[in-house]
Order: structure tokens, then C-alpha cells, then sequence
């Protein structure tokens, strides 16, 4: 089956519309990727043409991901485009067996490689993937502009950043009860950012990087990218609600987190 005509592929492609369109991706910002099944691998599998194999990244290991496929924005590549060119601005990558090194095997066309920010993709996926015994599948990174606009004036610290969205809008607490780890600035695609952020993806499904972005991991697109919207509609809520006035008349307590989480399950420990 040609991969375009997948159903993967179309939900890849259509989650990058809907992001640029957002507003999310501005030139080549943001990247996104997609961990195949193996009969989605299959499916596929005739229009697959394997290159060379190239190391992951300079010391970088993820044997949990080992002998898996990913489908994965290219570097430099607009999400603007991903919709009209998808062979070029996307393509499927193997992974070794023993984790350390990649082949490309479909799209990238034009001598286009896979996303500079590879390392964190995949090791993100290593964590996710063991943390949720496989079920976690899509791994996004976008620069939203009212969270970044918030990692200038809120502590860089996971705890204090996740109350604060908490309580900016209800639906938060419901969509990530375990709240958002939170990276101080370092270098965008380096090896140390990937590693940092999938510790921290063991306990979390988003990971805000300041001054840059934020990661998020979910099981199906739809996940992936309603986290990420839900903490951006909440930062944009917390943005112009400074903006009007410092000192809010009323807002989301603490008890009120507490009676969220005990109707809903959610195991909220708001102490
Ligand atoms: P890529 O174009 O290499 O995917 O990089 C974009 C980006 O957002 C880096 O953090
Ligand atoms: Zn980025």
C-alpha cells in the first residue's frame, strides 16, 4: 500500500496542517513523529527503499525503540508544506537492532533527512513506550507563543508551572493530571535536551522547554495534539489575564482542584 494512502500517514499529515494553521510553526519550527505498528510497518512495507545506516546522534542509545519505524518531519522542513509535500517534508526511518543508528526508507526527497530534533523523538518514545507498556505512539514538538511568552515570567520548576495552568481553566487538571515537566533553555537538537525531556516524560505527557517550545506524547494524534492545545489555550487565558490584571479577583483554588480530582479519579495531590 503506497504510505500516503495509509491511515497513519493522513492523520500525520493533517495533524501538521492543523498545527501550522494554529499558528504553532512558524518557518521550519516544530517537528512531529509517528511510532508504526508492526502491521502498519507491513502495510507499507513493499514501497519501503532502505539507505545507508547513519548513527542516531553522537553517543545517543535507544534500545527501547530498537528495530521500530517512524514516520518523522525533516529537518528544516515547514509544517506549512507538510500538506503539499509530504514526500519531502516527512519521511519513515528504521531504527538497528541495537538502537544506535538509523536507515532512512521512504519520502525525505530532495536529500532531506529526519528532524534535527531526532534525539529528543526518539528517546522520547523509549520512555513513553515503556512507561505505557507501548501504547503511546506520537511524539509532537511545537513553539506555541503565549507558553513560551510564560516561561519568561513563570518559575522554571515542573510543579509551580503546572499549578498555574491548572488554574487557568478547568479542562487542564482533566486532560493532564500528572502535570508538565519543565527544561530550563538548552540547545535546541542537542543530545543533553532529548535525554532531559524523556526523563522527565517517564511521570509526564509534556515537557515545556523554555524560551523554545514544548514536547507532548500521546497514544493516538488526536492526543498528542489536544494536550498540546489545552496548555496552550490555557497559557494564552493566563497570558491576557496578567495582562489585564495582576492581581486576578477570583480564580481556581486549590479545593476546587481537589474536588475536581475526587469526581473524576484523577489522583490529583494538590499539597
Ligand atoms: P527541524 O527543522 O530540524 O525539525 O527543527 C525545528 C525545531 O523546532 C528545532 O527545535
Ligand atoms: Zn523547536
Amino acid at each position: 500500500m503506497n504510505v500516503l494512502d495509509t491511515d497513519f500517514a493522513k492523520q500525520f499529515v493533517r495533524a501538521a496542517a492543523e498545527g501550522w494553521r494554529q499558528g504553532w510553526h512558524e518557518c521550519n519550527g516544530g517537528n512531529l513523529s509517528y511510532r508504526l505498528r508492526p502491521d502498519e510497518a507491513a502495510q507499507v512495507a513493499a514501497c519501503l527503499d532502505p539507505g545507508e545506516w547513519r548513527p542516531l546522534a553522537e553517543g545517543v542509545q535507544a534500545p527501547g525503540v530498537a528495530g521500530e519505524h517512524f514516520l518523522v518531519t525533516a529537518a528544516g522542513s515547514f509544517f506549512s508544506n507538510v500538506e503539499r509535500e509530504p514526500q519531502a517534508c516527512a519521511g519513515i526511518i528504521e531504527v538497528d537492532r541495537h538502537g544506535t543508528a538509523f536507515r532512512p526508507c521512504w519520502g525525505f526527497a530532495g536529500e532531506g533527512r529526519p528532524t534535527s530534533e531526532l534525539p529528543s523523538h526518539l528517546l522520547n518514545h523509549e520512555a513513553k513506550k515503556a512507561a505505557t507498556e507501548g501504547a503511546c505512539r506520537v511524539v509532537y514538538h511545537a513553539h506555541p507563543a503565549n507558553l513560551v511568552a510564560l516561561t519568561f515570567v513563570l518559575p522554571l520548576e515542573g510543579k509551580a508551572f503546572t499549578r498555574e495552568l491548572w488554574k487557568a481553566i478547568s479542562e487542564c487538571a482533566l486532560v493532564f493530571p500528572a502535570g508538565v515537566g519543565v527544561l530550563e533553555w538548552m540547545n535546541p537538537g542537542s543530545v543533553e535536551l532529548g535525554r532531559a525531556s524523556a526523563e522527565l516524560m517517564r511521570d509526564h505527557d509534556a515537557v515545556v522547554w523554555a524560551h523554545h517550545g514544548i514536547i507532548c506524547a500521546g497514544s493516538t494524534f488526536d492526543q498528542a495534539f489536544g494536550l498540546l492545545h489545552t496548555v496552550e489555550k490555557a497559557s494564552e487565558i493566563l497570558v491576557k489575564v496578567r495582562a489585564m490584571q495582576p492581581e486576578p479577583r477570583s480564580f481556581i483554588t486549590d479545593e476546587n482542584i481537589r474536588t475536581m480530582s475526587d469526581a473524576y479519579g484523577l489522583g490529583i495531590d494538590v499539597a
